[in-house]
């Protein structure tokens, strides 16, 4: 039986517990709901106030030189890498997740040597399959969308596909996919994969040059923290830097931008995947909020993540009113990434009958609860408390009550 007081002495001897206090979130919010959008910290707060009022206000187009504004893509592109263990050099902070996978698959089918077919899962997240549907049409008979089930990638490859679209943390189920494994499997046939890290960047230890990956795409405003909107990324192994080609040759992309020639010659190194102008207030907000991994591990936040999971699941599994909600994707936590989703007859409902009481999750259609767990600014006492709203909410049977079924059009 898990005690209140658990709850308490975890916290006390837990080595993040300060963190909480960067974050501006109103007292009595347990916010589950990161692995969405991740919530304002003071220093990307004070990193915003800063860019504004001493650098454009007062330097203007001066600030591009003297403030490195024009270097934002390729430094935040560094932070990452050592966030996603890779080398310098190979990741660039631009433009949005769906842009870049269109980008890096396009990318990907030009080191395919005449194969066309990009395989990605049947219950990928919706843009990472539009991408490949729309590279279809525009590319005529050389590129093909394949599918197949989460459960049975490795036995759907073969010689025959170019490229392996997959998303390492499943947005609905949590399903935590083996990077290293998948890749290797893929190479050994002349598969070159595309990972799209949404829903693992900043959380679960990724090691993406150890696991030879060729290319990957993700998302700053979830456990990054970035801000609504933040730019996203894009990774190339430098092994393909000098022979791939990406369709978007945008003049920042250029070998030489400001020479102005009228013939377009990418960049010898990641930035070639830069398009056009970056939105500098939105990257200087991820620059601010990824100090934060200069302090603090990913490792020790997998850690932290996997006991907060834990700790709410045992305290769900204590009450009998909670039996309606199904634990959907892997049991095993260590097979997750830092998110439980549950099925339940009335999530919608559900859903927004917990947010008027303080615990703000997610639904997704057609029928899933969704909490993310971050543990940078979630204790253990804030678990204890989500799950007596849960109980409680249930018990009274709030889901159907009117008032919460009123879907809005985001969920
Ligand atoms: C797995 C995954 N890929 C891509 C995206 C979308 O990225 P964007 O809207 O930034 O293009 C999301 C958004 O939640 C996502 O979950």
């Amino acid at each position: 039986m898990i005690s209140s007081d658990e709850a308490v002495r975890l916290d006390q001897s837990d080595p993040l517990r300060n963190y909480r206090r960067e974050f501006l979130l109103a007292e009595g919010t347990c916010y589950l709901d990161g692995n969405s959008l991740g919530p304002v910290s003071s220093r990307v707060a004070e990193g915003l106030q800063e860019v504004v009022s001493q650098q454009w206000q007062p330097d203007l187009i001066a600030s591009w030189n003297k403030h490195g504004w024009i270097d934002l893509p390729l430094r935040i592109g560094d932070q990452l890498a050592r966030i996603l263990g890779a080398g310098p050099g190979q990741i660039v902070c631009c433009d949005s997740t769906s842009i870049n996978l269109f980008k890096a698959i396009a990318a990907a089918l030009s080191l395919s040597q005449g194969r066309k077919k990009v395989l990605t899962t049947a219950d990928n997240f919706p843009t990472d399959r539009y991408m490949v549907e729309g590279l279809s049409k525009l590319m005529a008979g050389r590129c093909e969308l394949v599918s197949c089930d989460e459960a049975n990638i490795l036995t759907s490859l073969n010689d025959e596909i170019a490229v392996l679209v997959l998303t390492q943390v499943n947005f609905r189920t949590g399903r935590l996919l083996d990077m290293k494994a998948i890749t290797q499997a893929a190479h050994d046939l002349g598969i070159v994969v595309v990972w799209d890290l949404a829903h693992s960047a900043g959380i679960v230890p990724i090691a993406l040059d150890d696991c030879n990956v060729d290319f990957a795409v993700g998302c700053s405003y979830k456990f990054l923290n970035g801000g609504p909107g933040a730019p996203a990324f894009i990774y190339a192994a430098k092994r393909h830097l000098g022979s791939l080609e990406q369709p978007l040759s945008g003049w920042l992309g250029h070998r030489n931008p400001f020479d102005f020639s009228p013939d377009y010659e990418a960049h010898e190194g990641i930035a070639q995947f830069l398009c056009g102008t970056q939105a500098v207030i939105s990257m200087s907000a991820v620059e601010a909020a990824l100090t934060l991994y200069d302090e603090v591990s990913v490792e020790q936040l997998r850690e932290k993540s996997l006991a907060l999971m834990a700790f709410f699941l045992n305290k769900l599994a204590q009450h009998s009113e909670t039996s309606a909600l199904h634990l959907v994707g892997p049991k095993n936590l260590a097979q997750r990434g830092s998110q439980l989703a549950f099925e339940h007859e009335h999530a919608y409902g559900l859903c927004q009958a917990l947010i008027k009481r303080g615990v703000v999750g997610d639904f997704r259609a057609p029928n899933i609860l969704r909490f993310g767990f971050s543990p940078l600014y979630l204790s253990f006492q804030d678990m204890d408390f989500a799950v007596d709203q849960i109980v409680q909410s249930l018990a009274a049977g709030e889901a159907i009550q009117s008032g919460n079924n009123q879907r809005s059009l985001v969920t």
